[in-house]
């Protein structure tokens, strides 16, 4: 059976590993309506981070800065939203008929579809508090040359869009690594990698990764998106697949983010307190992205057609403090949710390792 929305009525504190359980459940309600498909004129068009002009930057910024403003208990708070990637994470919500059962959307196939939805309601709160329904957040273009650095606009620590927690090692102008793990710059750990590649070798590094990821390992719609969660499944953060993409790069460039100073990686560097960084919807925005281009790869690509798949359910709370139903086929094709991608180049396409 599909997996089911999560029980709010038995939200509990989330248990991250290795320090104390917080508290990321949202505002409670038993008043939940079926999501519906918004009606718009023409797509959002989601632009790529680093080619944003400058009244497209201080809108951004006004409608975070607005966002950070509300009271921290209003569902469409920052703190909130922060708080949903949380409880679908580390052990706050149960599955509703399944008492004791865990709600988990990671290493699993639930991974895009959970993410897609949530930046959805995330951007529709952000336009409703500037009053512009086509507004439309910024994608961390990680996969092209020109976008392999933290876009600059999430690094001005006097802007809304900056967060303090993260790996000054990282700043600009480092390239990112696609297929990082902490223990490459850990002198005292086997895996060192003392020379670390030049910014060029790296750029031809992570567009072979892009490459394996997106094409040579992801032939399958299982091997995409992941392995099957159901119903009653125990979620749990380390037991199911994750799917070629999740696994990397999307995950090491959580970790690459984060702090490593801060306790367990904070704030990119853990499920629990990723969301706290204004940078994770940019970085959630290409890996959805990510899905948008997979399904047009010319072979066999395409999406799951598992009913229970299909059928799965979250709650969210939308930008009139509603909170919604939806349904995980309701967000496979991105353009119903009113929304597209900026074109810009895709050059892994022809990067063979
Ligand atoms: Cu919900 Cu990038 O993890």
């Amino acid at each position: 059976a599909p997996v089911p929305i999560p029980d709010l009525s038995k939200c509990v504190k989330s248990t991250p590993k290795d320090i104390d359980p917080v508290d990321c459940c949202p505002p409670f309600s038993s008043n939940i309506i079926d999501f519906k498909f918004p009606t718009f004129g023409k797509l959002r068009e989601r632009p790529a981070a680093q080619l944003v002009d400058d009244d497209y930057i201080a809108k951004y910024k006004e409608a975070l800065k607005l966002m950070k403003a509300l009271p921290a208990d209003d569902p469409r708070s920052f703190e909130q939203q922060a708080k949903v990637h949380c409880a679908y994470c580390v052990g706050g919500y149960t599955q509703l008929g399944y008492p004791g059962v865990q709600l988990s959307v990671h290493n699993s196939w639930l991974f895009f579809p959970f993410h897609r939805w949530y930046l959805y309601f995330y951007e529709r709160i952000l336009g409703s508090l500037i009053n512009d329904p086509t507004f439309a957040i910024p994608f961390w273009n990680w996969d092209a040359p020109d976008g392999m650095r933290i876009p600059s606009i999430f690094t001005d620590p006097k802007s809304s869009l900056y967060d303090p927690k993260r790996d000054c090692r990282h700043q600009l102008p480092k390239i990112v690594d696609l297929d990082y793990t902490k223990s490459k710059e850990d002198p005292t750990n086997v895996n060192y990698v003392p020379n670390y590649p030049s910014a060029e070798q790296q750029i031809q590094i992570n567009l072979s990764v892009m490459h394996r990821q997106m094409i040579t390992n992801s032939q399958t719609s299982r091997q995409f998106f992941g392995s099957p969660y159901r119903a009653g499944d125990e979620g749990g953060v380390d037991d199911k697949g994750p799917g070629s993409i999740e696994l990397t790069p999307h995950t090491p460039i959580h970790i690459w983010t984060g702090d490593p100073k801060q306790p367990v990686g904070e704030d990119m560097g853990n499920f629990y307190s990723a969301g706290r960084d204004p940078l994770f919807y940019a970085h959630h925005g290409n890996v959805d992205r990510m899905w948008s281009i997979w399904k047009t790869l010319p072979g066999i690509s395409k999406d799951c057609n598992d009913n229970d798949w299909l059928d799965s359910e979250f709650l969210f709370y939308d930008e009139n403090k509603n909170l919604v139903k939806v349904k995980v086929k309701d967000c496979v094709d991105e353009s119903k949710l009113g929304y597209c991608y900026q074109k810009v180049d895709i050059p892994w396409i022809d990067s063979k390792p």
